[in-house]
C-alpha cells in the first residue's frame, strides 16, 4: 500500500513540477538536479558544526582621508561557523559594515588576517577575488539594487550570467530560488510591481543564485515593516537550515537580532559582546 501511495505521491510532484516549468521537460529535469543537490548540501549541515568557515583574526582597517586616517575597525577577532545564523548589532559608524566588506572581499584590511573557507583572502588575486565573490558569497542590501527594466526572473539570473551559467540551467535555479522566498507568481513583474519585502525577497533570491556558502547582508530591513522584517530573518533562517547557508546580518534592531543564533555587538570599531 505505502508502495502505490509513495508513487501516486511522485506523479504528482512530477506532474506539479511540469506545469510549474511550462510543461518543459528539459527545465524540469534540471529543477530536479537543482532539488537533489540542495537536498545533499542540507545533509552536510549540523547545527553543532564546528568547522570554522569565516576567521576574522587581528583585523583593523582604517581609510586615509587627505592627511588624516579614520579608524573604522580595531583588532577585530570574531570566528564564525558554517551553518551558522550571526546577527551583527552596533550604532552608527561602529564599523559593521566595513566588517561585512572584508568578509565579503569588497576590500583588504589595513592590518589582520581574513580567512573565508580556509582561504587565505589577501592571497586571491583578481579574477580568483571576482570568483570568490561571485560563486561564495551572496550579497544582500538595504536598498535592494533590483534593475528597475529587467524582470524579476532576470532580475535574480544576473550573478549566474557574470558565471556564464547555462540559460536552462539559470532558469531553473531562478524559479527554484524564486519559490524558496515565496516569489513563483510574480516572476514576469518590473521591481515597481513589487511591494517593499518582495523587492528584499527578490533580492534574496538573486543572493542565492549561485548556490553561495555564505550569505551577507547589511541592513537587508531597514527599509521594511516589522511583519515583513520578521518574515525576512524567517527567510534566512528558512535558507540556513534547509541549505546549510552560513548568514551574517547586520542590523540596528536588537530585537531581530535576537531571532539570530548569536548577536554579536560593536561600538567604535571593536566587538564589545
Ligand atoms: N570609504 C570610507 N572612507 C573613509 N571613512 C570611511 C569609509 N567607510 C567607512 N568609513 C568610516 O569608518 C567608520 C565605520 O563605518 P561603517 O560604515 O563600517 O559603520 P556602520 O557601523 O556600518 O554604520 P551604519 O550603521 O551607519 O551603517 C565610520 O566612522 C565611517 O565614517
Ligand atoms: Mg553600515
Amino acid at each position: 500500500m505505502q508502495e502505490v501511495d509513495d508513487s501516486e505521491a511522485k506523479q504528482v510532484y512530477a506532474k506539479q513540477l511540469l506545469e510549474a516549468c511550462g510543461g518543459d521537460p528539459k527545465l524540469a529535469l534540471e529543477q530536479l538536479k537543482i532539488a537533489a543537490k540542495a537536498k545533499r548540501n542540507a545533509a552536510k549541515y549540523t547545527p553543532k558544526n564546528s568547522e570554522v568557515i569565516v576567521s576574522v583574526d587581528g583585523v583593523s582597517k582604517s581609510y586615509k582621508m587627505g592627511k588624516t586616517q579614520v579608524g573604522a575597525l580595531e583588532s577585530v577577532k570574531l570566528d564564525i561557523y558554517r551553518g551558522e545564523f550571526i546577527a551583527i548589532t552596533g550604532t552608527s559608524g561602529s564599523g559593521k559594515s566595513t566588517l561585512l566588506q572584508l568578509i565579503g572581499g569588497l576590500d583588504k584590511p589595513s592590518k589582520g588576517k581574513i580567512t573565508v573557507g580556509g582561504q587565505d583572502l589577501s592571497k586571491l588575486r583578481d579574477g580568483k577575488l571576482s570568483r570568490f565573490r561571485n560563486q561564495t558569497i551572496g550579497f544582500i542590501f538595504q536598498f535592494f539594487y533590483l534593475q528597475p527594466f529587467l524582470r524579476l526572473q532576470t532580475n535574480i539570473e544576473v550573478p549566474a550570467m557574470f558565471a556564464r551559467t547555462k540559460r536552462v540551467t539559470r532558469k531553473a535555479k531562478s524559479s527554484e530560488t524564486a519559490a524558496t522566498v515565496g516569489l513563483s507568481d510574480r516572476l514576469r513583474h518590473y521591481p515597481r510591481e513589487l511591494s517593499g519585502g518582495q523587492m528584499q525577497r527578490a533580492a534574496i533570491a538573486r543572493a542565492l543564485q549561485n548556490n553561495p556558502e555564505i550569505l551577507l547582508a547589511d541592513e537587508p530591513t531597514g527599509n521594511l515593516d516589522r511583519t515583513n522584517a520578521t518574515a525576512i530573518f524567517d527567510l534566512f533562517k528558512k535558507i540556513r537550515d534547509e541549505q546549510g547557508t552560513t548568514v551574517i546580518v547586520v542590523t540596528h534592531d536588537v530585537a531581530l537580532a535576537s531571532l539570530a543564533d548569536r548577536a554579536i555587538h560593536m561600538s567604535d570599531g571593536r566587538i564589545t559582546a
